[in-house]
């Protein structure tokens, strides 16, 4: 039984590669959410109406269902294209409820998270940066039926042949290899270049693996339970003996995002001959990913969904402080969002009316008034104190900061005379500070020797106003 360990061109080789692109990129991405690492969702009821408090959220209760309706008509695919603008005051739960709509919508919709300001790097161009935003979003969900085998290994024999060139040299010219089912045993004679891979994986006899028949990846799925010793200290996963037959066919359904696709099939630019090989040592390893290599994908891609074995997902791109693109940006937007590929895109802003970044044009919210025309928006309202105090005791649980009642009042009204961030902020300063006092928990006289020794934005501006002249301007 031979099995060709070459993957074949186009299908196989683009999704393998990006499968590992995929998990690493999304584990990078994830990684930024701490201030709102409290929010678990948007906390409505099963009629969609906003629970006074759930899921880490509190309050926001009009904002709350209407991201809501946005997410349902997500999840039905009905708001591809389309775009939704949060708007509010500063601390206002703009961000959070952004990352709340990410985790209604789960792990099977792309999430894709970009701060406007992200545009400007001196190395790539900002369309380019959006672009690749855009692409992160649009997920491709894969169904491919694979031809496998799988069992325990019970023989694992290189078959070697003396090598004529090299004297005493041999050559492996195959592998020999039995795998046993709870049905039956089956022996394979295979490629070398599996061999290599079986090396790699250390694969021994006695171990559970899976070959994939048309790529040739090796996967060890571990050790077979039938060698598992008493000891409990072992770094060993030990699985049962695998139930159907060697041979099977399986499905096997993968998620990955357009990007992930672009970025696997993208190659170091430069040709074959010796002085751009040369060239590419002196320089980084760097890979460009070109219009016409998304083109080529994109086609790949609809031929893919013409024949049933994949899916678009179009996910969700959040453009938080979108007061910060230029025209330029705004202009690729318009164009993005009419493309028949295009996520849900939601931005956030706090600004009112400004001038569009770069310009001395004046619009509502800094955005130009065609894209605005676009958008549904949902504005944040300022909190009352109450809900003010719920979201302070909800951070100071996350924070591991424990408080006396009285406290937390004084907490919130700094929250309600400052801003809310900066109470938040305050909250670890004020575990310290009453740590080293002495306190068991933080009293209302740590509050305020911290809020004392720190500034709020209002209260620094207070102080340029009065003091501006001993500052350089
Ligand atoms: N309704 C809420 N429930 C729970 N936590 C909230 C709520 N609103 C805001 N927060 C928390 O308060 C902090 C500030 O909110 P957030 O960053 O979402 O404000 P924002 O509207 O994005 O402000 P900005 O305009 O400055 O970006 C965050 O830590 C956020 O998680
Ligand atoms: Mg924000």
């Amino acid at each position: 039984m031979e099995v060709d360990s070459a993957a074949p061109p186009g299908a196989g080789a683009i999704v393998a590669a990006a499968g590992i692109a995929a998990s690493k990129s999304d584990r990078q991405r994830g990684a930024r959410v701490v201030a709102h690492s409290h929010v678990k969702g948007l906390g409505l009821s099963g009629a969609g109406y906003a629970l006074p408090s759930g899921a880490g959220m509190v309050g926001q209760k009009a904002a709350r269902e209407a991201a809501g309706v946005a997410v349902e008509l997500i999840k039905i695919g009905k708001m591809s294209g389309r775009s939704v603008l949060l708007v509010g005051a500063p601390g206002t739960g703009k961000t959070a409820i952004a990352h709340a709509i990410a985790h209604e919508l789960g792990t099977r919709v792309p999430f894709c998270n970009m701060v406007g300001s992200e545009v400007y790097s001196a190395e790539v161009k900002k369309s380019e940066v959006l672009m690749e935003s855009f692409r992160r979003a649009i997920g491709l969900r894969i169904k491919e039926i694979k031809e496998v085998f799988e069992g325990e290994v019970t023989e694992l024999a290189p078959v070697e042949t003396p090598n004529a060139l090299e004297g005493f040299g041999k050559t492996i010219e195959s592998v020999i290899v039995t795998l046993k089912t709870t049905k039956g045993s089956k022996q394979l004679r295979l490629d070398p270049m599996i061999y290599e891979l079986l090396v790699k994986e250390r694969v021994a006899v006695g171990d559970v693996i899976y070959i994939e028949a048309n790529s040739g990846a090796v996967k060890r799925v571990g050790r077979s339970d039938s060698y598992a010793t008493e000891y409990d200290l072992e770094a060993e996963e030990y699985v049962p003996l695998p139930k159907d037959e060697v041979h099977k066919r399986r499905e096997v359904v993968q998620d990955i995002s357009l990007h992930d696709l672009d970025a696997a099939n993208a190659r170091p630019q430069g040709g074959k001959d010796i002085m751009s090989i040369v060239n590419q040592i002196s320089k980084p390893r760097k890979t460009e990913i070109t219009e016409k290599l998304r083109m080529e994908i994109n086609k790949i891609v609809a031929k893919y969904v013409e024949q049933g074995i994949a899916e678009i997902v179009p996910g969700v791109l959040f453009v938080d402080e979108v007061h910060m693109l230029d025209m330029e940006c705004f202009a690729f937007l318009n164009r993005a969002l009419e493309s028949n590929l295009a996520p849900t895109v939601i931005f956030a802003t706090n600004r009112g009316m400004c001038d569009i970044h770069g310009t001395d044009i004046r619009s509502p919210h800094g955005i130009p008034i065609d894209l605005l025309d676009r958008c549904l928006i949902i504005r944040t309202q300022p909190y009352t104190l109450e809900e003010i105090t719920e979201i302070l005791c909800i951070r100071a649980d996350v924070e591991g900061v424990k408080f006396e009642p009285e406290a937390v009042t004084i907490l919130a009204e700094i929250a309600a005379r400052a801003s809310l961030r900066y109470a938040i902020q305050l909250l670890t300063p004020c575990r310290v500070l009453s740590e080293s006092n002495g306190h068991e928990r933080v009293l209302a006289t740590d509050i305020r020797e911290a809020d004392a020794v720190f500034y709020d934005a209002k209260s620094s501006a207070r102080v340029l106003l009065e003091q501006g002249d001993a500052f350089i301007t």
